[in-house]
């Protein structure tokens, strides 16, 4: 069973897309402190939760799986959820400045949580720093993984239609659509972050 958290406390760098994501793609249920959460209705009812302001977070069966998109606006309730997590995945954009304010996120839960997972989030080929760079800006200090993810309109697609981004490219690959090939890239990217997030806990 899997507790996935998605965190940062800096916005717009892609917890609620990859949570989505992962979550058509797994079928796991998602929940969200974001009250102002832009997601309704991508799931169905019974899979998608906002949880009400200050109210505890509900106990989660061990045997059950999880996605948590959370919003680090002080918010003392995700202690646990960290604690408890799997994996914290910290989707980060490649921008010089954005990088070192997710960093400092990351000093801010290391006294609840280890096990931490970088998505170099939104790469494209022609704008901003290159997937390299920022593995090393991220090296230089901490010893966790860190995936790179392809700046893509497949996200939207997926969103939009309420099916997994294999779906999309599926159907995208059968219709012979000329973006199937920068599909393809992201789809395997998100693989391979999909493999890890489930089969490499501590
Ligand atoms: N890999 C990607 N390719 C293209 N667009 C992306 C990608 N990841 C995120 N986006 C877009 O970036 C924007 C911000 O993403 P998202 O809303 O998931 O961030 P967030 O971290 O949840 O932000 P907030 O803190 O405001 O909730 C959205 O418009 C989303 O569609
Ligand atoms: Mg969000």
């Amino acid at each position: 069973m899997s507790k996935l958290v998605f965190y940062n406390s800096k916005g717009g760098v892609g917890k609620s897309t990859l949570s989505m994501c992962i979550a058509l793609e797994t079928g796991f249920p998602v929940a969200t402190n974001d009250l102002a959460s832009q997601s309704t209705g991508i799931l169905p009812e019974e899979k998608f939760k906002i949880l009400a302001k200050e109210a505890p977070f509900p106990e989660i069966p061990s045997d059950l799986d999880i996605i948590y998109d959370l919003a680090g606006h002080n918010d003392d309730r995700i202690i646990p959820v960290l604690r408890e997590a799997d994996f914290v995945v910290i989707p980060i954009i490649n921008d010089r400045k954005e990088i070192f304010g997710s960093l400092k996120t990351i000093e801010t839960i290391l006294e609840f949580t280890n096990n931490i997972v970088f998505i170099a989030n939104k790469l494209e080929g022609n704008s901003g720093i290159d997937f390299d760079s920022i593995k090393k800006i991220i090296s230089t200090r901490y010893n966790f993984p860190v995936f790179p993810l392809k700046k893509s309109t497949i996200f939207d697609q997926s969103e939009i239609e309420k099916k997994s981004i294999s779906y999309v490219y599926n159907k995208a690959l059968e219709k012979k659509m000329p973006y199937c090939k920068a599909f393809e890239k992201v789809v395997f990217q998100m693989k391979e972050i999909i493999n890890y997030l489930l089969y490499n806990k501590k």
